[in-house]
């Protein structure tokens, strides 16, 4: 697949969704035509999953499967022949969210979920991955002051802290695909801190320069 996958990451109120747009500009510098989706979700099907996913009670089990199924739909419809095409797919959130909040969060062993990961995409894995970091007590105050709350973001401060934990061990373990931003700073200090790292990952990734 000649594309180029980025995902991004973090906790619920990290501020991943606040610099989306500058994140789509850095790849197209590079000349890339950009798909943004997000998980769970970014079909019909997926989405009428993200609402159930979102909303109703299911034990863990349950909610690991309807992760991976919603998946293996956007994968198969989006994903794969957005890569196929050459393009960018920018995905908020993919399977690092479920390694940190049905692992880390809900504490399902994390060789159940690679099993999963190795039916539903055995092959493909991101080439980039922006995680979004900060101390939990700034992510709860910013997701606390926002809507109403969804079936994850109303779990305590504990579920949080094992997925923060996990997000890391992820990104200390696979820090050639992990750029981790300290999402704790002013927008404008992320903001430039994106801008410039991830054009030169993105140049080592590719070798290439970004087009003037
Ligand atoms: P998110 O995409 O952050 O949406 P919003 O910003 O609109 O709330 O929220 C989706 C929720 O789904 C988020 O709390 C994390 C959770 N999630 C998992 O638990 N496992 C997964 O594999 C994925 C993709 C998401």
């Amino acid at each position: 697949m000649k594309g180029l996958f980025l995902t991004i990451e973090g906790v619920d109120g990290a501020g991943k969704s606040s610099h989306m747009d500058l994140i789509a500009a850095s790849i197209e510098a590079f000349g890339y035509e950009i798909v943004s989706t997000r998980e769970p979700g970014g079909t019909p099907l997926a989405e009428t999953l993200r609402n159930l996913l979102l909303s109703e009670n299911m034990s863990l089990e349950t909610e690991l499967l309807l992760m991976f199924a919603a998946r293996q739909e956007h994968l198969n419809q989006v994903i794969k022949p957005a890569l196929v095409s050459g393009k960018a797919v920018i995905c908020d959130r993919f399977t690092d969210s479920t390694f940190a909040y049905q692992g880390g969060g809900r504490q399902i062993e994390a060789k159940k979920i690679q099993s999963l990961v190795e039916l539903v995409h055995p092959n493909l894995q991101p080439d980039l991955t922006l995680l979004f970091d900060l101390p939990l007590e700034i992510a709860r105050e910013r997701i606390n002051a926002e809507r109403q709350l969804d079936r994850f973001e109303q779990e305590q401060e504990e579920f949080f802290k094992r997925v923060r934990a996990a997000y890391l061990a992820r990104a200390a373990a696979e820090s050639e695909r992990f750029i981790v931003i300290d999402s704790g700073q002013s927008k404008a200090q992320v903001a430039a801190f994106i801008a410039k790292t991830l054009t030169e990952r993105l140049q080592a990734h590719l070798l290439v320069s970004p087009i003037k």
